[in-house]
């Protein structure tokens, strides 16, 4: 290279989005979006979609394990799986949820079982079920240099306890949930199946940001499990999902039409072989 000859130019990174800079985007006029994923093609196709937040959810247990909950997804699991989206997302915060009952063994095996997440995976934060009653949790590991999201609302974790998935409607234990959250250092929390009214007061009430999913148009931020935005969900999709697409049937026609191809004998073709 001579002296005239200009350096050939990196393509520029994409600037990372740390648990501060998702934090500040409450003030932002652009609402946040955050989405699920589980392994490393999707993670990257989320984050070159431009998305704020990638979550490895513990919905991982249903959309991907097949459970009826999200109750058996293991640490080991969660790990193994956002090893792969750590991997793979360059720009977006990436949160993982601790899964049941990883953080209810008190403070010291919380922080030992977040302290793994963060350790073997590059992910950034933690998720958890829980605010006014996880304060304790919250306030031990964000201490310990663990960024927490909560997650309030509907808690898919307790499900036996709730005796199924419903809208929950108690004002003040909401309000009190996400506070109490907020002041024992989690940096955003989750509104699941919350009135969009309590969404939106909670909303104005904290300083962190609310990610909505049933819960309104006004919380600060929106999340959604992959699998229900892809229409690849097989079985029961909750009625705050929106479905921009649907893969589940261009799978199904793609494998069906491969199949008729093989028997057919018109796959493979000459230009599929080698001479
Ligand atoms: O596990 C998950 O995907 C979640 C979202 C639904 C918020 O917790």
């Amino acid at each position: 290279m001579t002296n005239s000859t200009p350096a050939p130019e990196n393509p520029p990174r994409p600037k990372r989005i740390t648990v501060p800079k998702f934090s500040a985007l409450k003030e932002s006029t652009q609402k946040i979006t955050m989405i699920t994923a589980y392994d490393y093609p999707m993670a990257r196709l989320v984050d070159e979609a431009g998305v704020e937040g990638v979550l490895v959810g513990d919905s991982m247990s249903m959309v991907v394990q097949g459970h009826e909950n999200t109750l058996p997804v293991t640490l080991d699991e969660m790990i193994y799986h956002a090893e792969m989206v750590g991997r793979a997302v360059n720009r977006a915060l990436v949160v993982v949820d601790m899964p049941f009952p990883s953080y209810h063994l008190g403070t010291h095996k919380a922080i030992e079982n977040a302290g793994r997440i963060l350790k073997e995976t590059r992910c950034q934060a933690v998720k958890l079920e829980g605010g006014a009653d996880q304060a304790e949790t919250i306030a031990a590991l964000v201490s310990a240099g663990i960024p927490v999201m909560a997650h309030c609302g509907l808690r898919p974790q307790s499900v036996h306890q709730l005796g199924g998935y419903r809208v929950q409607r108690d004002e003040n234990a909401l309000l009190n949930d996400a506070r109490t959250a907020e002041q024992a250092g989690a940096f955003a929390v989750v509104l699941e199946c919350v009135p969009a009214d309590i969404a939106k007061k909670i909303t104005k009430h904290i300083s962190i940001p609310t990610i909505g999913i049933g819960a309104g148009p006004d919380c600060d931020g929106q999340v959604l499990v992959l699998h229900d935005v892809l229409g690849l969900n097989c079985d029961y999709v909750p009625r705050f999902v929106k479905a921009y697409a649907n893969l589940q049937e261009d799978i199904t026609n793609a494998v069906r039409q491969y199949r008729n191809e093989v028997r057919d004998g018109q796959f493979p073709g000459p230009e599929h072989g080698y001479k």
